[in-house]
């Protein structure tokens, strides 16, 4: 597939086209845009403890220190992807602060979905795959105080313009980009500008709803429901048949034993096609 990119896809983002066609609730009021940060999770975090509000969005050309989920680090090169932090201050109980994630996965699939023909697969808890290689990965941090979450943020990068050649070699063959699943280059102001809708979409609809109205789209993009898979966690692994999730976002997984267990945090390792 051709994947030439020209200058103009090396061009920074129109931010300017972003904030005139938002037409949100919540979201993306005000944006912080950053040619280069060590990482927008942390830029956010110190925004949000300093009174940043709800819906603030940091968004960065590239990053020096991405963050990725159990201590990774994410690979940002500049202008060729998207990485965005929102600062959040849901009115949910903290045990229920994993369905930012997971509110977070469904806004992200079906953004994916509107820039290529390919199914778009939601691996829990926070990956988002297509052809079973990553395309983007979502990194949700909280600060509670008891009883209360006083903000969360949701950290957010998609690889759009990687090319396989600028992929790091430690990645190369796990990860994927909409422009080398579809051969050409992606509009990365008009993606972000979607992302951000979707996210303010799925958003209220969380707030206002709850995340039974979002679960059955959750259940559409994973694709591993009836499988037998291995769930990696910090000092064991479990194997069984992953059932789905219940409400508070943790993995139901039957054992080999066939008793039912719910995981509230690892890794899912799929053990057949
Ligand atoms: C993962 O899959 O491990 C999560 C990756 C999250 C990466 C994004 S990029 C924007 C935001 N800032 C960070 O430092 N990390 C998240």
């Amino acid at each position: 597939m051709g994947q030439e990119l020209r200058d103009r896809d090396y061009a920074p983002l129109r931010l300017e086209e972003i904030q005139r066609g938002l037409v949100t609730e919540r979201l993306g009021k005000k944006i912080h845009y950053l040619p280069e940060v060590d990482s927008t999770n942390l830029y956010a975090r110190n925004l949000a403890e300093e009174g940043g509000l709800e819906g603030e969005v940091v968004i960065a050309e590239s990053q020096s220190r991405g963050k990725g989920r159990l201590g990774r680090s994410w690979v940002s090169p500049p202008c060729l992807n998207l990485y965005l932090s929102v600062i959040l201050r849901p009115k949910l109980p903290p045990l229920h602060a994993p369905q930012i994630t997971l509110m977070a996965a469904v806004a992200l699939a079906e953004t994916v979905q509107c820039f290529i023909p390919l199914p778009t697969e939601i691996k829990w808890p926070n990956d988002i795959l297509v052809g079973g290689k990553k395309l983007a990965g979502i990194l949700t941090e909280s600060s509670c105080d008891p009883g209360k979450i006083l903000f969360v943020i949701l950290g957010i990068g998609v690889n759009l313009n990687f090319s396989k050649e600028l992929m790091p070699e430690a990645i190369r063959e796990s990860a994927t980009s909409i422009m080398a699943l579809t051969g050409k280059p992606v509009n990365r102001s008009e993606f972000t500008l979607r992302l951000i809708q979707n996210l303010d979409r799925c958003y209220g609809e969380l707030e206002e709803e709850g995340f039974s109205f979002l679960a059955k789209r959750w259940a559409g993009f994973f694709r591993l429901k009836g499988k037998r898979v291995r769930v990696q966690m910090l000092e064991q692994a479990i194997l069984g048949k992953a059932m789905g999730i219940d409400i508070d976002g943790a993995l139901i997984l039957e054992d080999e034993r066939g008793f039912v267990q719910r995981i509230v945090a690892g890794e899912v390792i799929p053990m057949e096609a």
